[in-house]
């Protein structure tokens, strides 16, 4: 009895998620009245994600305390109409063509100046307006192996749209593996001419649970001895200089209030820095770029990139909107780790270069996972 019990739990587990491809459900319409689908992926170890096709965007992350009880570490709100809303600032989102800012939206590409919308004063952000990645519903291919299960995401960003040059294709998969909390976000783009391309996820994290009141006192840990100097617009200046003696210090594990005061004195109104990624280990593919841990809950996040560069933004302008079921999202009560190349790098020759041109693929990957990290033993 006891043996054939055993045997049918164990097919119940492999039933759920090896195997198993994920299941979607309606998530709302647009406003142009398409229809919008959230996929859900699980696996074995308490994990579950929930992504929709608006803005290929990360909805849901339950990861599970010291206790094994699971809670939502993202914010979002709870239909696309949320999402849809003023109150949305790029939650959870795929943020592109190119993420974080482009010196008063212009650039010049074998020998063509464009020009792109000004959304945020006197710059360009995340990809600029109606037609950035985050707006598009895009088309969704769930799947599975015996490893895990995700959804590939895909959209076309026609040549011209919101300014930038090219037929832009591109994928973002989500995945899931079956043995570890972690999510995996990898992305590729091709292109039919040169054009700059910069991508990345938007989500804001409490690892206490959303609608948790700050995140100021999680601790952070960032594998960055430099960062880029911005100007009074968030733009660089071009100088990638050491964050030894400033309030960019993380390369210990440093609570994010500690020295939040100071630095919100300055232009950038708290922590919204892009760091320069210490080089990553020989034979490595990723490097892994930060750590968060929130004491109270013992979740700690990992996170891994490809990607040479990470802005952390400390949820400054969070304003008390409502989000998952009405919960208030204060000021600082989130934070993102928005893995990326360097802000404005279609400007700045001495940065890593962010041209797509034909004929070549770009790719980049990005893990989340989570730990729990145990209490130090007390010291007598
Ligand atoms: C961040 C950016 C912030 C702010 C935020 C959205 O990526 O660095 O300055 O624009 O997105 O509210």
């Amino acid at each position: 009895m006891k043996l054939t019990l055993a045997i049918f739990g164990a097919f119940l587990m492999t039933s759920v998620v090896s195997g198993a491809e994920p299941v979607s459900e309606p998530f709302g319409k647009t406003k142009d009245g398409q229809a919008v689908e959230l996929y859900t992926l699980k696996n074995s170890t308490g994990l579950v994600a929930k992504v929709m096709t608006r803005g290929a965007t990360l909805v849901q992350l339950h990861v599970p305390d010291k206790d094994g009880k699971a809670a939502d570490v993202i914010l979002g709100f709870d239909d696309v109409t949320g999402y849809e809303s003023e109150d949305n600032q790029y939650f959870g989102c795929t943020t592109g063509r190119v993420c974080n800012r482009i010196a008063k939206g212009k650039f010049t590409l074998e020998g063509t100046e464009y020009t792109l919308a000004i959304n945020n004063e006197p710059n360009h952000l995340h990809g600029g307006l109606d037609k950035s990645l985050d707006k598009l519903v895009w088309k969704a291919s769930p799947y599975s192996n015996e490893k895990g299960q995700g959804v590939k995401f895909t959209v076309t960003s026609p040549d011209g749209d919101e300014g930038y040059p090219g037929t832009l294709e591109i994928t973002v998969s989500y995945y899931v593996p079956n043995d570890t909390n972690s999510i995996s976000i990898s992305y590729t783009a091709i292109t039919d001419k040169a054009t700059p391309v910069n991508l990345t996820n938007h989500a804001y994290f409490n690892l206490a649970g959303e609608g948790s009141e700050t995140v100021l006192n999680h601790s952070l840990r960032l594998n960055a001895d430099n960062y880029t100097v911005s100007d009074d617009t968030m733009i660089p200046t071009g100088e990638i200089a050491p964050v030894e003696g400033t309030d960019l210090d993380f390369r210990e594990r440093t609570v994010i209030g500690k020295r939040i005061e100071s630095i919100g004195k300055t232009a950038a109104i708290g922590y919204d820095h892009n760091f320069v990624l210490n080089a990553r280990e020989e034979g490595k593919t990723m490097t892994l770029a930060a750590i968060v841990v929130e004491k109270e809950s013992g979740r700690r996040m990992l996170v891994m990139t490809t990607e040479p560069g990470i802005q952390f933004y400390s949820g400054n302008f969070l304003k008390g909107q409502k989000g998952k079921g009405g919960k208030t999202y204060a000021h600082r009560s989130a934070l993102c780790l928005e893995t990326q190349h360097y802000p404005d790098s279609v400007n700045h020759e001495n940065f890593p270069t962010t041209i797509l041109k034909p004929g070549e693929k770009y790719e980049s990957k990005t893990t989340y996972t989570f730990e729990i990290e145990k209490p130090e033993p007390a010291k007598n």
